[in-house]
């Protein structure tokens, strides 16, 4: 879909200049994101070598879609100039919307939000996070302005997937809400559904159960891991079957939705199966450790 123009998108939002926290497979997609959509997009991360980790997936990620001929060389130069890479929060001061994607740790994301509501001057600046299942409300009232802090969750990876969850929190007003929807739908293209502050939101809720369940299939012998996924590729028509897809997302951020679901419901389905723990303790963490269900170049 073509996306507006600066002024155009003065227009419908009053949003520039966006901070990333987190450079890993989400928050570097997401920054891609909005560095194509026109927007001065400034990334932190913890560490320096953190940052230039980041900065390398990043930047490879655009160099495939100018490969691709999805944009332009001119494209690609003007969306790595509107990059800037820092590890010191306190540089996002000028921020107008800030997105968290750090790991799915409550005390971490909790830290993050309250740092940001010191530094980031703008008083209706949105905060938002891009958790999978930690309650929006604990991140809203860690600061001093839980009516702007709400969920933007967005889909891996996030430059391919069209859908965002947006999730406000009870805090949350209708104008963060309205502004968060018209950012994400005629800024950056996506296609926003709502969603209430429940862990898993929609898409988590039902996907994660089924993760789940591959994975209690495996460890159980029922079947291999290539039979259990190719069965939903080829019996259902998935792109993926579900253990490729857990080592897509990430077995440590799967093992961490499925404990904050089972936190919140206490349902067995949302329970992780000990096979999952052990990969994670192991450090399996999938693609992004170059072992999960699989291995990885
Ligand atoms: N992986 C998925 O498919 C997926 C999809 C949607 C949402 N999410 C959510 O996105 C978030 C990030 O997931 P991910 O898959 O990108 O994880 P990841 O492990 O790939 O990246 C997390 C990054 O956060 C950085 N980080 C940790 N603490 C930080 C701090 N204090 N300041 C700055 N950076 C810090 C780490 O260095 C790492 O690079 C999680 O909340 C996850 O639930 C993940």
């Amino acid at each position: 879909m073509s996306r507006p123009n600066k002024s155009e998108r003065d227009d419908v939002t009053d949003i520039e200049r966006v901070g990333v926290v987190g450079c890993g497979q989400m928050g570097a997609g997401i920054a891609e994101v909005c560095a194509r959509a026109g927007l001065d997009v400034m990334v932190a991360e913890t560490t320096g070598e953190a940052l230039e980790f980041g900065r390398t997936r990043l930047f490879t990620s655009l160099s495939k879609a100018a490969e691709r001929g999805k944009i332009t060389e001119e494209e690609l130069e003007a969306t790595q100039a509107r990059l800037t890479f820092t590890t010191d929060l306190g540089e996002f001061a000028d921020r107008d919307l800030v997105i968290e994607a750090v790991v799915e740790n409550e005390q971490v994301k909790t830290e993050i939000f309250q740092v940001l509501d010191q530094v980031v001057t703008r008083p209706d600046a949105i905060l938002a996070s891009n958790t999978s299942s930690i309650p929006l409300v604990k991140l809203a009232v860690s600061t001093a302005r839980p009516d702007h802090v709400i969920g933007i969750h967005f889909f891996n990876p996030a430059p391919v997937q069209r859908l965002v969850e947006l999730i406000p929190a009870l805090t949350t007003s209708e104008g963060t809400l309205g502004r968060a929807q018209l950012f994400t739908e005629k800024v950056l293209g996506k296609h926003a559904i709502r969603a209430q502050d429940r862990s898993g939101f929609v898409v988590n809720a039902l996907l994660i159960p089924y993760l789940l369940s591959a994975i209690r299939m495996f460890e159980s012998g029922i079947a291999s891991r290539e039979d259990i996924d190719n069965g939903m590729e080829m019996g259902c028509a998935h792109p993926m079957g579900p253990l490729k897809l857990s080592d897509l997302i990430g077995l440590d951020t799967v093992a961490s939705v499925a404990y904050s679901m089972y936190e919140e419901y206490k349902e067995p389905l949302y329970a992780a199966p000990p096979l999952l723990q052990r990969m994670v303790d192991a450090g399996r963490l999938g693609r992004k450790t170059g072992s999960g269900f699989y291995t990885y170049d």
